[in-house]
Order: structure tokens, then C-alpha cells, then sequence
């Protein structure tokens, strides 16, 4: 076959390590300080909703916790009376609910898009079903809150190593809060909370956008299925920040398998991989608001990804978020514009009462402009920012899932691909893992990258002697950057530095 024919090149994808085949026996889920459970760990079964611990609502009202709606120091708490009403409901009823206890934002807040999904975009009958069954629903979940979120939610800030346990129907329970937007002093930019994302839902009721109807379609499809049925799961969120990084120029490493194709997505080929999401440091980026690119996507189809948004500071350079167990509820299909949701999904992955689908948020930096990324500043940074989300301290990296990841940080960000990709192996190689690399239908892309990785192993370039000086050295000089021929290389590389 020619090369042009292939859809896949390097090794193929069944040779790369997935989860949980891949993975060491996990130990016993236990408390600990760096490690907050939500749940009894002691009580634990399997296809049960796992039981909330303490058995008692405790209030906390300060900088290391979540703000909870239900605290009696919030001083526009919600109240039940307003909400019960909600059972002959309309989205005027809704609306006025939501304003009852957000009275400072009522001349802001538009709810026009809900208005366009009862009236264009669902048919008569889902739209009774909406408001007999499934908002009804929500708001017993929404206020049940003092029992099923019982424990003070820790806040993941900056510089911490910290990670995070809940259930799914905690989580859900948070997100119905979401939804109704009683998520007190998260409504300003100017609170204690200015450097966290938005978690209240009322920017995805606003304008008239076909974006938002196809984004309420999808959460109301999550909504839909876990006040059916509670979900018995449980997600973590861990927080990676770390403070030091080995020199790059001196990583002796060398590069690991790349399987990469132009066929297929992330999260349905990467199954039981480290899934990367294409992250804004605000994680979740506008999947509240406008957004609708690959983070967003993923937050809508996997809504428990939305919920790290409560509790997680912007990213700084040295870190990223980690998140195993989140569930897929949807199906979708197109892009940007074109996103529209399709239809229930089931999600077959599970072990350990969590999902094993890990997905890491990583942001890229955005450029303006295109030759900034090319300074060596800029390198290192997406280097770290990359080895961040990679590495595992303290596992084998025989154990370690390959790395599920495509153009990141070349959307909206403005990124080069050629480079991404390229930086992205070697963080991966200095991490110990393989690459599956989804260039999300360039063909061509393809080929360049793994004629480029082709011709680095077989070289036995490490990371820091020849990659990443040649990294620099043939983008930089290249101001079409686009990479450079095979003999251009070899030039490079017999010609002393
Ligand atoms: N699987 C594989 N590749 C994909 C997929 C997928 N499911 N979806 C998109 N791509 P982008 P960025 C490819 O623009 O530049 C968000 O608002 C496709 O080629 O989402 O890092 C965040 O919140 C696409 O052009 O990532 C940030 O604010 C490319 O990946 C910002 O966007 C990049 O996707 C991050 O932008």
C-alpha cells in the first residue's frame, strides 16, 4: 500500500497499553489528608449508590471550602417554597425561581434560550415531560443537597497536590444546584471567586444561539437519565501541580510508540487511555457560555467533567487536573457550529465502581501570534505543561495507559500542530508512555509526524541531545514552519550545533 492509501501509521493502536488491563491492582480507596472522600469507604457496594459521609450536613463558610447554597450563612438562600411551585412549571415560573434568590442579576440574565428550546426546539410532548417529570425532579435533587453533600468540599487552589472523591449522585445533586443557579457569591467576577470558572448555568439561558439549544439538549439528556436512575459510581479529581522539572536539554530519553491516524476522536478510539482535554486554565472553559470546541464537547457529553468548575482554581503553568470515572451520557455529532446532540449514550467502561476513563485538562497557551510559540520560553512551558499531565510519580510506567491526545492547543489557541505533536512525544517519551495521536482528518498531518517520529527512532534521538534542539533549530528557522524535508534534517544533524 502507499502511505497515502493508509489511514493509521506507526504501531498499530491494539499494541498500546489501555485501562484497567494495563493498570496495577488498585489499593484500598481510603481517606487521607491529601486525598478527601466524600462517601464511606466501609460501605462500598458494588451497583449501590455509595452512602454520604458524615451522615450529617456540616456548614462551612470559608476560603478552603465550596460555598454551599444550603449554608445558613448564605443570605439569599433558596427557598423550598419557591421552588415546590415548580411542579406546574413554565419557563416564566422557572425563570422568576431562579431570579427569587439571584435578585441582583434580574435585570441581566435573559433566560431566551430556554424559551427557544420549549418552543422550537423540543417536541410538545418532550417539552410537557420536561417540566412534569424532569425539573421536578432536579429540584428534589437540588435541595437535597444537606443530605447528600454532607462533607465541606475542599477547594483545589493553586499548588496543591490534592485529590478530590465524590459520587456520581453528589455530583449530580451539585450540578441540578448548577443548573438553578444557587451557587452563592460565584455570580461576580469581582468575589473571592474571580480566579475560579463560572459554575452557575444562567449564561447557557441566555440568547437565542442554535449552540445553546443543542447544549441544553445534551444536559437535559444527563438530567434526564440520573433522576431516572441514580448512578452508583464514583469520579475522582486530583489536582498535579509540580514544583520542579528535569532540564529538557539534558533528558537522555528516547522517544516512545506512536500510533497516529487522522481517523476518529479522543474519547470514543481512545477508550482506557489518558484522554487529554484540549483545557482553557479556567478548565471547562465556556461550556457555560458560548464555547463549543473540544473541551466544551467533552464537558457537555461527559457533564461530571463540569462539576471540577466549583472547586478548581485557574491552572497555573506547573499544573493540571485529573479526572477518572466520569461517565458518558450523549452522543454527538459535528463540531463548533455544527455540534448537535444525538441521541442517549451508554457507556460500557467501568471498574472499581468508577469508569476508567481518565481525561487530563491541559492548557495550552494561546498566541496571537504564530512565531511566539517558537521561543524557547514558550517551549518549555508546553513541554512541562505537557510532562505535567503525562507523569505519575510513584508508578511504573509499565502500568501507565498510552496517551490519547490530537491538536492541541491548535484551535482556538493558534497553535502549530507540527510542533504540538512533537512536543507533545517527547513529554510523553519522558513520562514512559506511548502516543495515539488523532489529527482529526489531516491526512497529511499524518504523514509528517510520523515520517518525523520515523525518522527520530530510528536515529535513536533522545529528548534533550537532538529533539529539542533540532525542534527549535528547524522550526524557528522555518518561518513556514512547516516540517522540514527528510535531507533537511539529516543536515541538521551532521552539522555540529
Ligand atoms: N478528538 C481529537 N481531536 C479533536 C477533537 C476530538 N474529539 N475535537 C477537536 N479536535 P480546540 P485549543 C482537534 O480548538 O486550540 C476551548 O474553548 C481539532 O483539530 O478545542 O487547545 C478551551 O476551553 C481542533 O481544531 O483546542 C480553551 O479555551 C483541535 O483539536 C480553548 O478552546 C484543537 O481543538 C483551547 O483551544
Amino acid at each position: 500500500l502507499l502511505n497515502s492509501d493508509k489511514k493509521w501509521l506507526g504501531t498499530p493502536i491494539e499494541m498500546l497499553r489501555r485501562m484497567p488491563q494495563c493498570g496495577q491492582p488498585l489499593p484500598h480507596l481510603r481517606a487521607s489528608d491529601s486525598h478527601k472522600v466524600l462517601i464511606r469507604t466501609d460501605l462500598l457496594k458494588e451497583g449501590e449508590v455509595p452512602v454520604p459521609y458524615p451522615s450529617k450536613f456540616r456548614d462551612a463558610w470559608d476560603d478552603i471550602t465550596v460555598k454551599m447554597p444550603c449554608s445558613e450563612k448564605n443570605l439569599f438562600p433558596v427557598e423550598n417554597e419557591v421552588f415546590l411551585r415548580l411542579n406546574a412549571v413554565s419557563v416564566l415560573i422557572l425563570q422568576d425561581a431562579i431570579l427569587s434568590y439571584n435578585t441582583a442579576h434580574a435585570k441581566r440574565w435573559d433566560f431566551t434560550a430556554l424559551n427557544v428550546l420549549c418552543t422550537d426546539g423540543l417536541e410538545h410532548s418532550e417539552v410537557q415531560y420536561l417540566f412534569d417529570v424532569i425539573l421536578p425532579e432536579m429540584v428534589k435533587l437540588a435541595l437535597s443537597a444537606p443530605k447528600i453533600c454532607t462533607q465541606p468540599i475542599p477547594l483545589l487552589k493553586q499548588n496543591m497536590n490534592q485529590s478530590l472523591t465524590m459520587s456520581q449522585e453528589q455530583i449530580a445533586c451539585l450540578l441540578a444546584n448548577a443548573f438553578f443557579c444557587t451557587f452563592p457569591r460565584r455570580n461576580s467576577r469581582k468575589s473571592e471567586y474571580s480566579n475560579y470558572p463560572e459554575i452557575n448555568f444562567y449564561r447557557l439561558f441566555e440568547g437565542s444561539s442554535p449552540r445553546k439549544i443543542e447544549k441544553l439538549k445534551t444536559l437535559l439528556c444527563y438530567f434526564r437519565r440520573v433522576t431516572t436512575s441514580k448512578p452508583t459510581g464514583l469520579v475522582t479529581f486530583t489536582r498535579q501541580s509540580l514544583n520542579s522539572f528535569s532540564k529538557w536539554e539534558s533528558s537522555a530519553t528516547q522517544l516512545t510508540r506512536l500510533h497516529i491516524t487522522y481517523e476518529g476522536t479522543i474519547e470514543d478510539q481512545g477508550y482506557g487511555m489518558l484522554q487529554v482535554d484540549f483545557a482553557n486554565r479556567m478548565v471547562g472553559g465556556g461550556v457555560t457560555g458560548l464555547g463549543l470546541v473540544q473541551e466544551e464537547i467533552r464537558f457537555l457529553i461527559n457533564p461530571e467533567l463540569i462539576v471540577s468548575r466549583l472547586f478548581t482554581e485557574a491552572l497555573d503553568h506547573n499544573e493540571c487536573l485529573i479526572i477518572t470515572g466520569t461517565e458518558q451520557y450523549s452522543k454527538y455529532s459535528g463540531y463548533a457550529e455544527s455540534y448537535k446532540w444525538k441521541d442517549n449514550h451508554k457507556d460500557e467502561t467501568d471498574e472499581w465502581q468508577r469508569r476508567c476513563t481518565e481525561i487530563v485538562a491541559l492548557d495550552a497557551l494561546k498566541y496571537r501570534h504564530f512565531m511566539e510559540q517558537f521561543h524557547p520560553d514558550k517551549i518549555t512551558r508546553e513541554l512541562n505543561k505537557a510532562y505535567c499531565g503525562f507523569v505519575r510519580h510513584g508508578v511504573n510506567s509499565q502500568y501507565l495507559s498510552a496517551i490519547a491526545t490530537g491538536n492541541w492547543g491548535c484551535g482556538a489557541f493558534g497553535g502549530d500542530t507540527r510542533l504540538k505533536a512533537l512536543l507533545q512525544i517527547m513529554a510523553a517519551a519522558e513520562a514512559g508512555r506511548d502516543v495515539a495521536y488523532f489529527t482529526f482528518g489531516d491526512a497529511e498531518l499524518m504523514r509528517d509526524v510520523h515520517d518525523l517520529h520515523t525518522f527520530l527512532t530510528d536515529r535513536h534521538i533522545t529528548v534533550g541531545k537532538d529533539a529539542l534542539p533540532f525542534c527549535l533549530c528547524c522550526t524557528a528557522t522555518l518561518s513556514t514552519v512547516f516540517l522540514p524535508s527528510v535531507t533537511f534534517i539529516e543536515d541538521f544533524l551532521k552539522s555540529p550545533l
